[in-house]
């Protein structure tokens, strides 16, 4: 009733309803260095828009008659009950979205007051410990971008444990950056690098790493860092990776049902199917059309998904297509740009409330109705 209720009392939001509306208003916002980093991807950026592409070849077919007055959207993930099936994927550097630079902050705080959980990444603006204390009573995640140095990849992940983050999601696609054109053009990694390392400047391993503290030499540590951020790990450092915590150990950018099965056999408690936005590597699959398999190899596992949710009824068709937890990308990033924390609590409101409705008027009251069951192919 909102919709139509608010236009009758010349209410109008502030920000875009939709995603198009937002990406626009985001360009116009952002600086070009800002908007290179977070809106392009890899290559001639095909796969990224294959990636959205890939939610038109769903279509799900609505039942009626159900009585979808009350629709119930929790999910239970690792024990966890959340309220709805919706995450904040991990965004390196996210604290410059933000107008004061603290939007690693601003989105632990979104992820709080909509109890949508926050998976924070290794590169923050703002340490780990300061993110984990916005989170109120929604849970945190951890993601990890795995050093070379074993002795700093523990303490990081000891920190998360200490700072009450509920599980470790280890980034699998990006020991090395992708081929990205557009922060070539604009010569944007040198730039935005030294923002994102208050992670590693706070940590005592990486301090002792250092013959002059990083307040005094910021130069020589941002290049220690750099020898020491990715690391290509094989599957013989799992058995390690795994012993690193007790906390639900989830890999992230895992595609091929072989990898999936071999990553389950191994011990891990969720696989998370991503093919980082488009961001890494061009020329892929969408990962949407990954993701049956996956779920498939997975057996049962929880299986994380992003690249290309855009809207609720996208996220509805990720659900059907056997996704526990469906996470949200450049969305938000867009709405933290233009808003701050209201901005993102706002595309976070939108992504919900369609999804909620989407359940409605389809008939689809649970998760657990949306299988595949629920979606035909498109034919156009
Ligand atoms: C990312 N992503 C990402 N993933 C990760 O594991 N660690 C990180 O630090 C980052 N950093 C990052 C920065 C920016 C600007 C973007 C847009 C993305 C990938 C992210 O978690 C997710 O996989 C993609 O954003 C999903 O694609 P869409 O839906 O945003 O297009």
């Amino acid at each position: 009733n909102e919709i139509y209720f608010n236009g009758l009392f010349g209410r109008l939001p502030e920000l875009p309803m939709d995603f198009a509306g937002l990406e626009r208003r985001a360009e116009a916002a952002m600086s070009a260095s800002l908007w290179s980093y977070v809106a392009g991807g890899a290559g001639d950026e095909r796969t990224q828009r294959a990636n959205v592409r890939a939610f038109d070849q769903w279509g799900l077919v609505p039942r009626m008659l159900v009585g979808a007055k009350a629709r119930n959207l929790t999910v239970d993930l690792f024990g966890l009950e959340l309220p709805s099936p919706l995450f904040l994927a991990p965004v390196g550097v996210i604290g410059l979205c933000a107008q004061d630079g603290h939007g690693d902050l601003a989105t632990a705080r979104a992820a709080a007051r909509t109890g949508v959980p926050m998976v924070a990444s290794t590169l923050s603006v703002d340490p780990l410990e300061d993110v984990a204390k916005q989170f109120g009573d929604t849970p945190g995640f951890f993601q990890l971008y795995t050093p070379t140095d074993r002795e700093l990849a523990q303490s990081l992940v000891s920190r998360a444990e200490a700072a009450g983050f509920r599980g470790i999601v280890v980034t699998l696609d990006t020991w090395v950056t992708g081929w990205r054109p557009r922060d070539l053009s604009t010569g944007n990694f040198p730039q935005l690098r030294g923002h994102c390392l208050a992670n590693y400047f706070t940590d005592p391993v990486f301090r002792s790493r250092l013959a002059t503290p990083p307040e005094q030499d910021p130069s020589s540590a941002v290049l220690t860092w750099t020898q020491i951020f990715g690391n290509p790990l094989t599957w013989a450092d799992l058995d390690w990776l795994r012993s690193l915590t007790s906390l639900p150990l989830i890999l992230k950018g895992l595609s091929h049902p072989e990898d999936v099965r071999r990553a389950r056999d191994a011990g891990v408690d969720g696989v998370y199917c991503s093919n980082h936005g488009g961001r890494q590597a061009n020329g892929g699959l969408p990962a949407l059309d990954t993701l049956p398999e996956v779920v498939a190899a997975a057996d049962g596992l929880p299986v994380l998904f992003d690249s290309g949710v855009r809207s609720g009824a996208d996220a509805a068709k990720a659900l059907a297509l056997g996704a526990t937890a469906v996470g949200i990308g450049r969305p938000y990033a867009y709405g933290l740009a233009l808003g701050g924390e209201e901005g993102m609590v706002h595309v976070l409101r939108t992504l919900l409330a369609e999804l909620d409705l989407v359940m409605a008027v389809d008939g689809y009251p649970s998760l657990a109705d949306l299988t595949p069951e629920a979606l035909r192919r498109v034919h156009v």
